[in-house]
């Protein structure tokens, strides 16, 4: 069966709860999907999972430091070689504090990476390039980002 991994970092719990919640949708729609916290999640989960989506909070209007140091590390999957994640699913989402915060540039920083790797992007639902919560997800928010979920599901297994 086809496996879906969400990789978030998360220092109070936002991007958690998004993450969960994509998780839930991706669940819902019937693939094997595993949520994990960026500082629990190895190389060998990327390569081994078909479809990847990475969440992180907004900080100074790009990735946090923890994220973008797991982006880093994740070049020694070289394109082109072995395990390389080349036309695996990629998704992203993103917690801020405000609606001008910088939360599309997180999601384009993402975006950017999964691409680098040769990704195929699904973007969310209503034309945007992926989920956003401004702090704490509402119950809208949760909805948004389980369809979400339930749409990168669909690419996943076509
Ligand atoms: C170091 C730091 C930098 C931040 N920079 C921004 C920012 O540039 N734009 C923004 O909207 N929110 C910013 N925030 C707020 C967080 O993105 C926001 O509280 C988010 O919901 C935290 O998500 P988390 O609970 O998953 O850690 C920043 C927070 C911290 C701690």
């Amino acid at each position: 069966m086809s496996k879906a991994l969400v990789v978030y970092h998360s220092a109070t719990g936002h991007t958690k709860k998004m993450a969960i919640a994509i998780g839930e949708g991706i669940k819902n729609a019937g693939l094997d999907v595993e949520v994990k916290s960026v500082d629990n999640t190895s190389l060998d989960d990327l390569i081994a999972a078909d479809a990847i989506i990475l969440g992180s909070p907004t900080y100074f209007g790009t990735v946090s430091n923890k994220m973008k140091a797991f982006i880093d590390k994740s070049t020694k999957i070289w394109p082109n070689q072995p395990g390389e994640l080349k036309d695996k699913i990629g998704a992203a989402f993103t917690s801020c504090a405000d609606v001008a915060g910088g939360s599309q540039m997180t999601l384009l920083s993402l975006i950017q990476a999964m691409l680098w790797h040769g990704m195929v992007i699904v973007g969310h639902q209503l034309g945007f390039s992926g989920a956003v919560s401004i702090e704490a997800p509402d119950k809208d928010c949760i909805a948004e980002c389980r369809q979400f979920g339930e749409r990168i599901a669909i690419f996943v297994k076509h």
